[in-house]
């Protein structure tokens, strides 16, 4: 409904909003590693319609409605993500010289009391979309011929994380058998980042004071070290991405002594269509070989334009296939159940990741944990710990070294495992070996504990495999006849390996 005002500016042309609210707005919160979310607010005002657009650091909106009166104005802002539709809405009123404006960050969550302060015009501004490259193939790292193998900082620190967090995490690691069965990448994930120095370098916020100096305590402890950026302007969390400083990143990181880096699309999604992210993932593959060093190259992009077709040819290491996991039954195996289709895409060198495991963070039995681990280890992916390594249990620290189902991750052919049966809430699923040998994971999804039968012939076996081994047990097993059957706890897995 039109507001009274409104309606004396349109026939009488008598005005009576608030002011005019045309210029360049800003609120500015510091965080405590000396960085700033920032909200620009950059309004357009012609009589009671407002355009313009508002950026909250990685966000990007146009306004497209808004009301103005008497008693303030409210602004509709809207966004692009792939397909989906983002929208905010900020209501305010003009107070002296400074906007008091309120908004909620998601329609559920508490309204949000900010004051902003007029900005030189441009400030904050959204920069301009750079011409994307031609499609070319980038040439193979030689690196992860098998899944790559070590602990992020995201599933369990997320923003928390800092230089003591990495080096206590490396020395745990180092020292509680993680390495000894082959995790080796300390990954720190987003919010390392400060802005860029003169020179345009990429600079660390406070809680990393010397990156290079936790690269070699990380090396000296005979692990290897990666990092986070994204190919648009900020990150995920809102700190500053790789946006036309790709190659001065790739050196930085190599100059570092970084050996990985993971390359998460978020902040580029403001400027560039899904159809558009293989030209700017391929423009930090080429940059990360030209720097020299061997630097893993993990896409991050949530698996979509199906990344698995051309992520190995921009370079990558391993792409997403999936969106965040979460610590619960529910997000793993929704996660991880889904990818039978995608076997076909794996190999040495280029892995399928549904992402990273949350083994040991709380959410889940430690028959799920099993199930979670000994899932990603048949379907070839990326073992990426995202528990805080210094507080770990020896039930959680036994399941993450298994070495036995570790080995089928490792697996030399890097072959990924596939669905062979599934029966109501009983799934078998099973990944050839080097050898001739095959993994075969019983999986129960069910709440409640249920019989599940391997038949030989559905493995392509005329007979029962004649050497047998249960990984989670840790014993041979003796097998004969035309199929095997075991009862599988709730939510839990028997996971073998046979060979003829
Ligand atoms: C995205 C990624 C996560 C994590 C966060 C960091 O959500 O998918 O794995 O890297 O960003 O902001």
């Amino acid at each position: 409904m039109k507001s009274l005002c409104t309606v004396l500016f349109v026939l009488l042309a008598v005005p009576c909003f608030a002011a005019d609210l045309t210029g360049t707005w800003v609120v500015r919160d510091p965080l405590p590693d000396g960085t700033f979310r920032t909200t620009y607010l950059d309004l357009h005002q012609e009589g009671p319609r407002i355009t313009g657009t508002i950026r909250v650091t990685q966000f990007y909106f146009k306004i497209v409605e808004s009301t103005d009166g008497s008693e303030g104005f409210t602004l509709t802002g809207s966004m692009m993500d792939g397909t989906n539709e983002r929208r905010v809405k900020y209501e305010g009123k003009l107070v002296g010289d400074e906007l008091h404006v309120a908004t909620r960050r998601r329609p559920d969550s508490e309204l949000i009391q900010m004051v902003a302060h007029r900005a030189p015009p441009g400030e904050g501004a959204y920069p301009a979309r750079l011409p994307l490259p031609a499609i070319h193939k980038v040439a193979d790292n030689g690196l992860a011929r098998t899944p790559p193998m070590g602990w992020n900082s995201w599933n369990k620190f997320a923003g928390r994380v800092d230089d003591a967090a990495v080096r206590a995490m490396a020395d745990a690691m180092a020292s509680n058998g993680m390495k000894e069965v082959g995790y080796q990448y300390i990954n720190i994930d987003d919010t390392w980042e400060a802005g860029r120095d003169t020179r345009g370098d990429i600079t660390t916020n406070t809680k990393f004071p010397d990156m290079k100096a936790l690269a070699d305590y990380v090396h000296a402890k005979g692990l290897k070290i990666g990092i986070y950026s994204s190919p648009g302007p900020n990150t995920c969390a809102g700190y500053e991405g790789s946006y036309g400083h790709e190659e001065q990143d790739a050196r930085t990181y190599a100059a570092w002594g970084i050996d990985y880096l993971k390359y998460d699309w978020c902040g580029a999604r403001n400027l560039y269509t899904d159809q558009q992210m293989r030209a700017l993932y391929q423009v930090m593959g080429d940059a990360l070989l030209k720097t020299g060093r061997p630097i893993l190259y993990s896409l991050s992009q949530y698996g979509r334009a199906d990344v698995w077709k051309w992520g190995a040819d921009v370079g990558g290491n391993a792409w997403r296939t999936t969106g965040d996991i979460r610590d619960t039954w529910d997000s793993m195996t929704t996660i991880g159940f889904s990818q039978d289709e995608l076997a076909p895409w794996a190999a040495p060198g280029h892995w399928n990741d549904p992402d990273m495991l949350e083994i040991g963070n709380g959410g889940m039995t430690e028959d799920e944990y099993r199930t979670h681990m000994s899932l990603w280890s048949i379907l070839a992916a990326p073992l990426l710990a995202g528990n805080d390594s210094r507080n770990v249990t020896p039930a959680i620290l036994e399941i993450l070294t298994n070495r036995e189902v570790i080995a089928i991750n490792q697996d030399r052919d890097g072959k990924q495992g596939r669905r062979i049966t599934k029966s109501g809430d009983q799934e078998v699923w099973t990944r050839p070996l080097s050898g001739g040998a095959q993994a075969i994971g019983l999986f129960n999804r069910g709440g409640l504990p249920a019989k599940i039968t391997v038949n030989w012939s559905d493995l392509g076996l005329k007979t029962a495999p004649s050497r047998a081994r249960d990984l989670w047990a840790h014993s041979d097993l003796k097998l004969d006849g035309e199929e095997y059957s075991v009862t599988v706890p709730a939510h839990g897995v028997v996971m073998l390996r046979v060979s003829k």
